[in-house]
């Protein structure tokens, strides 16, 4: 995070005589399990990361905001709040900027003009999360410099609205929670439809690893919808508000009732769900040998029923449990279609699963691999701002 505040300080004493007094950080975030279930209702377990996005910025007197993006050829683009908010095809990392004043504005905070500038270090379209950092750290910025008094779960819910409204991909609720309210050390068993959540703390001794895959997602948005409406649909032929309330009875009914495919969808959350909460206990109690199964069970689950992975996740997956075996973990993470790979990896054989990686996945594929080592970070906290207020304690224990 230092480097980020470096850079966008430096860059910004340069474009506007001063440092920009107003700071933030979000994170981005890695899912452990639980995935495709949040949309559901259900339960998922992420963990906020050490990567995410910084922004800066400053007030101004009128109502006007200038927006700068480093790490996109320090592309600046400007709106008027008094105006009516629109996407920007030229610059669709605005959307996400604009997207969290329209929200706000639309429910009738009070909101200043303001000088930003942004820079992150997630990898971008790899499924950890960039957008929702980005998002995240743009609402506790309004929220610090309006003073808004926002708690942790409506500065994520007001991201997702924004990302759910204005840029319109219908994403659930863990990625800009998972942002917003990490905690050091620990992964967060969410639950998706009272939004409480419960710190679970990583083994000692174990590393997250995140693999990116590389490989270049396509067909992200629609595919995620249609994954949603199919639950949906399960969940309406089931007579349910959500998945969440479906058991392996109700999967029985589906199997006459719905398509296969529907059902496949159905059955992938259902179980996921169980699988979620009994990892808990496992992680708990230092099990990574039953935390092993159930991942390996998870990815099965979103390569045959959920259909959401790729044959390169596919493989990556093969690889790392081959060289890790029972003593850690391994599935995709994210919304799938490419992206990144997940494993819990006990210390001492960190160093056999990178070598492995870098050999084996290269061999098959024809791509190289980006391997993260990370650790379980802080969710999205104030860094500097000049009203000192009580914010600046950070979301994390809300
Ligand atoms: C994306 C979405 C999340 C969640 C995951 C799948 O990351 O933004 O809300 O649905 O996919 O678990």
């Amino acid at each position: 995070m230092k480097h980020l505040i470096e850079k966008i300080q430096t860059f910004a004493l340069k474009q506007t005589g001063e440092s920009m007094p107003f700071v933030v950080f979000a994170p981005g975030r890695v899912n452990l399990i639980g995935e495709h279930t949040d949309y559901n209702d259900g339960f998922v377990l992420p963990c906020a990361i050490d990567y995410g996005t910084v922004v800066a910025a400053r007030l101004r007197s009128d109502q006007q905001v200038t927006a700068t993006a480093l790490d996109y050829a320090e592309q600046t683009v400007c709106f008027d709040l008094q105006a009516p908010l629109e996407r920007d095809q030229n610059a669709p990392w605005s959307d996400y900027v604009k997207g969290v004043f329209s929200v706000l504005l639309d429910l009738n905070y009070p909101l200043n003009g303001l000088d930003i500038f942004i820079a992150g270090d997630v990898p971008q379209g790899a499924g950890l999360s960039s957008s929702a950092s980005l998002q995240v750290a743009m609402t506790l910025m309004l929220n610090e410099t309006a003073q808004l008094g926002l708690t942790a779960v409506q500065l994520a819910q007001f991201s997702q609205r924004a990302e759910n409204d204005f840029v319109g991909c219908q994403c659930g609720i863990m990625d800009q929670l998972a942002s917003a309210a990490g905690r050091v050390g620990h992964a967060l068993l969410i639950d998706c439809r009272d939004l409480s959540i419960e710190a679970v703390q990583i083994p000692s001794g174990t590393e997250i690893v995140i693999v990116n895959s590389n490989v270049r997602r396509g067909l992200v948005e629609s595919e995620y919808n249609t994954r949603r409406q199919e639950c949906e649909r399960a969940a309406l032929a089931l007579n349910l508000p959500a998945l969440r309330d479906a058991d392996d009875s109700d999967l029985k009914t589906l199997a006459l009732t719905v398509d296969d495919r529907v059902f496949r969808r159905a059955r992938h959350v259902v179980t996921e769900n169980a699988r979620t909460l009994a990892s808990c206990d496992h992680l708990r109690a230092g099990a990574l040998d039953q935390l092993s199964r159930l991942m390996a069970e998870s990815h099965r689950s979103l390569r045959d029923d959920f259909e959401v992975t790729v044959e390169q996740i596919d493989i990556l997956v093969d690889c790392i449990d081959t060289i890790i075996g029972e003593r850690g973990g391994v599935r995709m993470t994210g919304g799938g279609f490419g992206g990144c790979v997940v494993a819990l990896v006990p210390k001492d054989l960190v160093d056999d699963v990178k070598s492995g990686v870098l050999d084996a996945y290269q061999k098959a594929t024809e791509l190289d691999p980006s391997i993260y080592v990370c650790r379980a970070s802080a969710g999205a906290h104030v860094v500097d701002s000049p009203t000192g207020s009580n914010h600046t304690k950070g979301y994390h224990d809300a």
